[in-house]
């Protein structure tokens, strides 16, 4: 039966409208006012807001580095459903020695069957050669239209030379290539020298990777951008050092897209010394600072301000978590003996949208307008999803999410979804939260809980639509 929600306020990027929904299979059917309930199972929705499926483009499920992730596609995916999250870009990560076919091969075994909201993948690549440049145009019928490099983690990391190659192979499918901005080798130099120093604890991991790290790297990056003559993406951007060589290249003429992340913008890294986020009390534990183990580092509060204000002013384009988790317990712990031992990486796909919509709407520094672009609306351009996902509109996919806007909640280990042993959100108060959402239709998640699982699909992505 076709389910018309009555009564919501429809949000997208250039407004909001008070107005029905109607629900068709698996497609938005219509929108409108006073829309007739007949034959039709009707969702009281009046006083929320109906946001379009939130998308992460940025999440690492069931991820094996030092040790896999706490978090695979089926408890990630419900994670993400319970936060209002419909759909997840993962990285299916070409290991070395591998082609692009066989990690590819890999992602679909780890995620098939096992998903409960849509997903798609990036392509990682680690590997160069006249094999793997013909391999991306297979990459493409694959439904796969952007490429991750990263300049830093040896086992991982490419050259400039092929960067450069590698972004020319892209601007030729029109894709979009996203890129982990720290310089490798300096990284490996200022670890060594905190070890030598006998600087072992969890707060020197951002001693290891400071914002100049992050700045040359972009730079650089963006310097061979340049010359292959090609827009590109920054991943979680960290740093105000960062954000200033976007702006000059920005200025400069270039076509930059930008990516952060909310540990960016609501954590700082006292929290590596006390062990908790914000002004709580220190934890008596004193390793508990590796809960904020993650890379690039968080930074101080003037950093999270500045990206707070490039998002006001439209300077970043996507919000997404860079969700790797690891339980404390036994994982992070890892690194008692040494902070680089630590695995990198926090939770955090459920409390994305939570969390933007606290610190960003409800604190006024952004509109739920703006909220709806950086979580949804832009990512499903820059990624080829769009129209059939980040907008509500009638022929789109019918991924909604119906957010309570005033509920107060605090976020806590206890009544998260994440397959972890602890959150770096504990203890923050919090206002919205994602009641009931939808996914092709279907209602997945009802009063905050999961109702229907693994219903997820893999979503064949189109060539970006560069904003
Ligand atoms: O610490 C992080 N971010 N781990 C995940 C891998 C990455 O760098 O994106
Ligand atoms: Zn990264
Ligand atoms: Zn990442």
């Amino acid at each position: 039966m076709d389910i018309l929600l009555k009564g919501g306020t429809v949000v997208s990027s250039y407004g909001c409208r008070k107005a029905d929904i109607l629900v068709s299979g698996e497609k938005i059917a219509e929108i409108g006012d006073n829309l007739s309930a007949d034959n039709r199972q009707v969702i009281d929705v009046s006083g929320k807001l109906l946001f379009p499926g939130f998308i992460d483009a940025h999440t690492h499920f069931d991820l094996e580095t030092s040790v896999f992730t706490a978090d695979n596609f089926e408890t990630g995916s419900k994670a993400a459903l319970c936060g209002g999250t419909t759909t997840v870009v993962d990285f299916s990560t070409q290991n070395r020695g591998e082609t692009l076919a066989q990690a590819l091969k890999n992602w679909h075994d780890k995620a098939d069957g096992k998903t409960s909201c849509d997903y798609a993948f990036h392509m990682s690549v680690s590997e160069w050669n006249e094999k793997t440049e013909k391999e991306m145009d297979d990459m493409i019928t694959e439904g796969i239209t952007s490429f991750k490099l990263y300049m830093a983690y040896d086992n991982l990391r490419v050259s400039d030379a092929e960067m450069y190659e590698i972004l020319k192979k892209v601007k030729e499918l029109h894709g979009i290539v996203g890129t982990h901005c720290e310089n490798g080798d300096l990284v490996n130099e200022l670890i060594k020298d905190e070890l030598a120093a006998g600087h072992t604890e969890p707060k020197y991991h951002p001693v290891s990777r400071p914002p100049i790290v992050e700045a040359e790297a972009i730079k650089r990056y963006l310097a061979v951008a340049e010359l292959a003559d090609v827009p590109v993406n920054i991943v979680h951007l960290s740093s105000e050092e960062g954000y200033k060589e976007v702006v000059r290249a920005r200025e400069n003429g270039q076509k930059v897209y930008v990516e952060t992340c909310p540990q960016y913008l609501v954590l700082d890294d006292s929290s590596l010394e006390t062990g908790v986020a914000g002004d709580l009390p220190p934890d008596t534990d004193k390793f508990a600072g590796a809960k904020f183990v993650f890379s690039p580092p968080m930074r101080k509060k003037s950093d999270s301000e500045c990206l707070w204000q490039a998002i006001a002013e439209d300077k970043i384009d996507t919000i997404s978590t860079d969700h790797c988790s690891f339980n404390y317990k036994g994982d992070k712990e890892l690194g008692r003996s040494a902070f680089n031992k630590i695995p990198n990486g926090i939770p955090g796909v459920e409390h994305r949208p939570v969390i933007i919509y606290s610190y960003g709407v409800k604190q006024g520094r952004i509109t739920v307008e703006q909220m709806c672009k950086l979580l949804s609306e832009n990512i499903a351009k820059l990624f080829g999803m769009y129209p059939k996902k980040g907008v509500l509109a009638v022929g789109s996919d019918a991924d909604i999410v119906v957010w309570s806007p005033d509920e107060q909640w605090t976020i806590s280990k206890e009544n998260q979804h994440h397959n972890c042993d602890y959150t770096p959100y504990e203890g923050m108060r919090v206002t919205g939260r994602a009641k009931d959402v939808f996914l092709r239709g279907t209602q997945v998640v009802k009063d905050g809980e999961i109702v229907k699982e693994k219903i997820g699909k893999y979503v064949y992505r189109n060539e970006s639509i560069y904003f």
